[in-house]
């Protein structure tokens, strides 16, 4: 058949669990049954670059914030500790002592995000230390070594990632390299019985080449698949289209992780189009410049107004700076990058993204999903009379 010499894998590390289908919209809620967790969807996953996210302890994020999936960079961990450490440190549950999923992506998308610093070919992405030019050179093969030696839950395939304003072919360049390399990732991928090795699908903003993408993925069946190449600065209603297109032709029985999304806003409106994973590191980042995410949009903790203001950040959250702490007391601690006010407005920012994915998962296993949306966009965007 036409499958013949094609690497293929099944999925031995996730059971896919179907809990409940919106009668209306293609949200769903699932569980994704991880070598470390029972992981329930829709889910944020919080970045942390190093295994960690700046200014919170594994124990914040597991009893505070109840983050299912951690979010893991190889290039980062590959320059430090390096993939021979972390193996003989035991990997990365034992290194940082978080007990419950990990997800590692490839380093692919560090050539979008380090671009001055990076080179693609064929081979791999050729990358340069910004900090003292270190050389290093990220294959589909050492991508996925050292991912193994990680030991994440979750393993992200090399892709080829161009900005979503990129056009011309270039786009399709990239998109037919990241289906050469997804065969080189499958070959080199050595602990199929304990880690799942995601494909990503890319094509920019163009659904003829996303629909190669996507339907070469799909032959490889793959235990999961991600939507790549967005959150770019690219207008909404394109990459709405993308998501909704690309979530239409992919495997109904496996997770789908949308890449580096997003905004509460965008979680939302994705979750309707039937996607089961995000990440991002706004929450975290924001909230480093003293933004706090609120049921109503944004709170700027800096701002005069709340120099007395003696509410919690959201009335409606249950995390427990909103429990302790009023907007007042962390103005004057003066919210910037490295201080206690940063860590709390993080911690809260965190709280709000897992509690809002909770809440839609709640909506969808009641079959009350569409009113969810509804009440979410009315306290965002209220009607002006
Ligand atoms: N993070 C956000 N977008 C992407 C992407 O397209 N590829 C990878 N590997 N990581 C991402
Ligand atoms: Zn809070």
């Amino acid at each position: 058949g036409d499958r013949d010499g094609e690497a293929s894998i099944d999925s031995p590390a996730l059971k896919f669990e179907l809990v409940a289908q919106c009668s209306v919209t293609r949200a769903r809620a699932t569980v994704l049954h991880l070598p470390h967790h029972g992981a329930e969807t829709p889910m944020f996953m919080p970045v942390g670059t190093q295994g960690s996210v700046k200014g919170l302890s594994a124990r914040q994020l597991l009893e505070d914030a109840n983050v299912q999936v951690l979010l893991g960079n190889t290039y980062h961990l590959a320059l430090r500790p390096g993939g021979d450490a972390m193996d003989a440190l035991g990997g990365i549950h034992e290194f940082t002592q978080w007990p419950r999923g990990v997800l590692t992506d490839s380093g692919g998308f560090q050539m979008v995000s380090l671009l001055q610093f990076a080179q693609i070919t064929e081979e791999g992405v050729h990358f340069q230390s910004p900090v003292d030019g270190t050389q290093m050179l990220l294959t589909p093969e050492r991508s996925i070594h050292i991912q193994n030696q990680i030991g994440a839950d979750i393993i992200m395939a090399l892709d080829d990632v161009v900005s979503s304003t990129t056009t011309g072919p270039r786009v399709e360049e990239a998109m037919h390299r990241t289906i050469r390399w997804i065969d080189r990732c499958i070959a080199a991928h050595a602990k199929k019985h304990c880690q799942n090795l995601f494909g990503i699908v890319q094509g920019g903003l163009d659904l003829e080449m996303r629909k190669w993408c996507l339907d070469e993925l799909s032959r490889r069946n793959l235990p999961g698949y991600a939507i790549g190449g967005l959150s770019g600065g690219e207008e909404k209603d394109k990459f709405w289209r993308v998501v909704a297109f690309c979530t239409q032709r992919l495997p109904y029985d496996k997770p789908r992780y949308c890449m580096g999304v997003g905004y509460p806003i965008d979680l939302v409106v994705c979750v309707a189009l039937g996607v089961d994973m995000f990440d991002c590191v706004y929450p975290s980042r924001t909230a480093r410049f003293g933004t706090a995410l609120v049921s109503t949009g944004l709170l700027k903790i800096r701002a005069k107004s709340m120099e007395t203001d003696p509410r919690p950040i959201d009335q409606e959250c249950s995390c427990p700076v909103c429990a302790k702490y009023s907007r007042a007391y962390l103005h004057a601690l003066t919210p910037k990058d490295g201080t206690v006010a940063a860590q709390l407005i993080t911690l809260h920012n965190i709280c709000y993204m897992t509690q809002l994915m909770r809440s839609a998962r709640q909506a969808i296993i009641l079959d009350k999903f569409p009113q969810f949306v509804r009440d979410f966009m009315l306290k965002q965007y209220p009607r002006r009379n």
